[in-house]
């Protein structure tokens, strides 16, 4: 199974927008993916679902991430660096049965100049703890808010040629 992670639980967020694109975009290209977004994790995680504690909401997501073995993170930028709530969302997640040995790729965004270079950077290290294997190539959006027409499509052709090539890359990795 592959699970697109869209890693951020804000309301309207780019980032959900730019991970339904990769879902869509990696249909056309043969590969159906799953679809979780942070928004729907449990309101009370913090409570519910640290520190061996478990809830039958987030058991539903746990089953999951235990059934994938590659995923994609879409992951925007906060305060330079990965939102929170994705560090929050890996410790709830069962060790070592959710990531260890599995495949992922990381796509990073941002409405300022670098696309999430530094968070990218940081959640990497946080995927070679969990023996978690990055995907070489990794994909930096800047300028997000002036990406996408209003079908939710990407527009501008250096971006959709660098995002092709990493999906093309994802299918085969
Ligand atoms: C808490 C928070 C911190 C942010 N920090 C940064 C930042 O450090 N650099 C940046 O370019 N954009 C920053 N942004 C703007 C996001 O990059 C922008 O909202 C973009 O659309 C991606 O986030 P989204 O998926 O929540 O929409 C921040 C947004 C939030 C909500």
């Amino acid at each position: 199974m592959v699970t697109i992670i869209a890693s951020t639980n804000r309301p309207g967020s780019s980032t959900l927008k730019l991970a339904k694109y990769y879902q869509k975009r990696l249909a056309q290209k043969g590969l159906e993916a799953n679809l979780l977004s942070l928004t729907e994790l449990p309101d009370n995680l913090i409570k519910t679902d640290l520190y061996g504690k478990r809830s039958a909401e987030f058991e539903k997501i746990q089953q999951q991430i235990t059934a994938t073995e590659k995923f994609l993170f879409v992951i925007p930028e906060y305060n330079g660096s990965f939102p929170g709530v994705l560090k929050v969302f890996i410790d709830a997640c069962s060790f070592p049965q959710s990531f260890y040995e599995k495949k992922v790729a990381l796509v990073g965004l941002s409405s300022g100049k670098y696309g999430n270079i530094r968070g990218i950077d940081h959640f990497t290290g946080v995927c070679h703890y969990v023996h978690l294997n990055v995907m070489p190539l990794k994909i930096h959006i800047s300028n997000i808010n002036k990406e996408f027409d209003e079908k939710g499509d990407l527009i501008p052709e250096d971006t959709l040629r660098f995002t092709d090539e990493q999906m093309d890359k994802f299918i085969k990795f």
